[in-house]
């Protein structure tokens, strides 16, 4: 039978600030099946590294509002004190994020900042920790012996690596991935992405991946999210939002998708692109918020939509969906 492995109901987040409340969130809804890759994905700005930090409670508690319910195991992980929290996140929940730079730290091998992770978490010691680390490098595709290195002497593939060994090293059930590939090039993008995908079938993981660029969704992702200022306009099987999807902002998403190496792709040399920016989330639209770049809208759509669902696990947010 098919499960939930996380479940984020009517996620809300404002961000209270100097210059007035950023609403970066309103009424998020992601459910996450046990052992699917589920893509998130939409512009910069739109709001998925913030659901993702709420979702692992990475927020300024004084100076944000959250609302809604993300559940986990049978528990609020918005309501959790900080020391449960801190107990799953990194051990039942950890994340990879862009820029592995950031994330590790320069003063420290990477092989002791991998063994950090399980010494925190699992009741390990020496010379354990060194033997797993050892085996977590080469389930990455990397050397033992690449534990002896700091940081800047590895690549940012390598980097990469390390972020990934040091993500599955407690044996999580969900892994994020926020844009872990956004800083790579194309090749390397690729190894990393399919190293995810391998580790997913072989260790069971959910993976929330993270990104963009609707291509990377395409190609490795079961079912996916769109989002648009801080909502989810669409969630479906990838394949059906491909075929067929129902919100205009995601059949917008796909039309910039290059398609270079295909006879389509070279007769149209110029890739579409989505006119107009997103709304100021200081002040969220009364209405749909894609309305005033959407070429279907008209006076219905200065009302917000209400969220339909399609059947088989899609839902759109629009009031024309499918219309095309
Ligand atoms: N601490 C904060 N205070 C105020 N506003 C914030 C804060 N963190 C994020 N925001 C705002 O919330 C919105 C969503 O940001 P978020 O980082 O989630 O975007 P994103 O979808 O991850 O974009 P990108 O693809 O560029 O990473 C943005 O408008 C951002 O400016
Ligand atoms: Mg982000």
């Amino acid at each position: 039978m098919e499960t939930e492995c996380l479940s984020i109901d009517n996620l809300s987040c404002d961000f209270l600030t100097v210059e007035g409340i950023v609403y970066a969130l309103s009424r998020v809804n992601l459910q996450l099946k046990r052992g699917e890759i589920h893509g998130l994905v939409g512009e910069s700005g739109c709001g998925k590294s913030v659901t993702s930090r709420a979702v692992l409670g990475l927020v300024d508690r004084k100076h944000t509002r959250l609302g809604g319910v993300v559940w986990f195991d049978g528990k609020n992980l918005l309501t959790l004190p900080e020391e449960e929290i801190r107990s799953i996140r990194g051990k039942r929940i950890s994340m990879i994020f862009q820029d592995p730079l950031n994330s590790l730290s320069p003063l420290e091998t990477v092989g002791s900042q991998i063994e950090e992770a399980m010494a925190n978490h699992l009741d390990l010691k020496q010379p354990e920790l060194r033997r797993r680390t050892a085996s977590l490098l080469e389930k990455v595709g990397l050397h033992p012996d690449t534990g002896r290195q700091y940081p800047f002497e590895l690549s940012g593939g390598m980097q990469q690596r390390v972020m990934i060994a040091q993500a599955i090293s407690c044996n999580p059930e969900l892994l994020i991935a926020d844009e872990p590939t956004t800083a790579l090039d194309l090749t390397i993008q690729a190894q990393v992405l399919s190293l995810i995908k391998n580790l997913q079938k072989e260790l069971s993981l959910t993976v929330l991946l993270i990104t963009h660029n609707f291509a990377l969704v395409t190609e490795n992702c079961d079912r996916a999210s769109v989002m648009y200022a801080g909502r989810i306009v669409e969630t479906a099987p990838v394949r059906s939002l491909i075929e067929s999807a129902a919100h205009p902002y995601t059949r917008a998403l796909i039309n910039c998708i290059p398609r270079s190496n295909t006879a389509e792709g070279n007769r149209r040399a110029k890739l579409p692109v989505i006119f107009g920016s997103p709304p100021r989330l200081y002040a969220p639209p009364e209405g749909c918020p894609f309305a005033p770049r959407c070429p279907k809208a008209d006076e219905a759509c200065a009302k917000k939509p209400a969220v339909t669902e399609l059947g088989e696990g899609r839902s759109v947010c629009c009031h024309y969906p499918g219309d095309t």
